[in-house]
């Protein structure tokens, strides 16, 4: 069997609801495992039975009520076992994670849209993942009104508590929004931002050329070539 190429890499799909992230991430999974890499494609909240079971108590728009704080707990305790069940051993296997949604979701819905201290999510964030973070994150990014428009056209009842408009209104979503610009803005060799207000198709490329040139780049014979050569 042909080994697969390049080597353990970890990307990170993020972006406010409705711009289209979960097609896109699966979508790029396809196109890289048909370019030869050996691809695990999972999400957050979940990819593990404990991940899972704890999106439902998230998302449930009928849940018990919680402070944003204990959010922002819930989505970690997630992380922390999906980073152990999944993500580290994929890692290990030299395999290419593409995961929807990871930390950064948690400083942009919990800490610039719900107020919670930033530096607060940070440390939480480190504990829960032992410090991996992903070596390339792709923000999907669309005018809020766009995102709520395009989940407002889907099935009513598959809305979560985060997209309920009487918790979380439209300047709940700008403070998402502006949040993950500025993550973005303060780390542009991480992050890659895409302009995901045009036909599906067109952003699926991009995304695709950003990641392919990134997995590239990143190869460690071209680091030695970048260190030596
Ligand atoms: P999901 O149905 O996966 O939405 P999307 O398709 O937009 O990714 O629901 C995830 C919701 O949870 C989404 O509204 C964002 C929110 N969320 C947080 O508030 N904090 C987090 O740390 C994560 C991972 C998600």
């Amino acid at each position: 069997m042909e080994a697969a190429r390049g080597g353990a890499r970890f990307i990170a799909f993020e972006g406010p609801d409705g711009a289209g992230k979960s097609s896109v991430a699966e979508r790029l999974a396809t196109r890289l495992s048909a370019e030869g890499h050996s691809v695990l494609l999972t999400r957050e909240p979940g990819g593990t039975r404990l991940g899972e079971l704890v999106r439902g108590i998230l998302l449930d728009p009928a849940s018990v009520a919680r402070a944003p704080e204990t959010d922002a707990f819930l989505f970690n305790a997630a992380r922390s076992q999906l980073v152990r069940e999944v993500i580290r051993p994929a890692m290990a296997r030299g395999e290419v994670v593409v995961c929807d949604r990871f930390a950064d979701s948690t400083l942009a819905y919990q800490g610039y849209g719900s107020g919670v201290d930033l530096a607060m999510l940070r440390d939480l964030e480190s504990r829960a993942t032992g410090g991996l973070r992903p070596d390339l994150v792709i923000l999907l990014d669309a005018p809020v009104a766009v995102g709520l428009a395009r989940r407002g056209r889907g099935d009513p009842t598959s809305l979560t508590r985060f997209e309920d408009e009487t918790r979380h209104d439209a300047a709940f979503h700008e403070r998402v929004r502006r949040g993950y610009l500025e993550l973005a803005g303060a780390d542009p060799g991480r992050w890659r931002v895409i302009d995901a207000n045009r036909p599906r198709d067109d952003v699926a490329e991009d995304v695709a050329e950003a990641v392919l040139r990134f997995l590239v780049a990143s190869e460690p014979s071209n680091h030695l070539e970048r260190i030596h050569g």
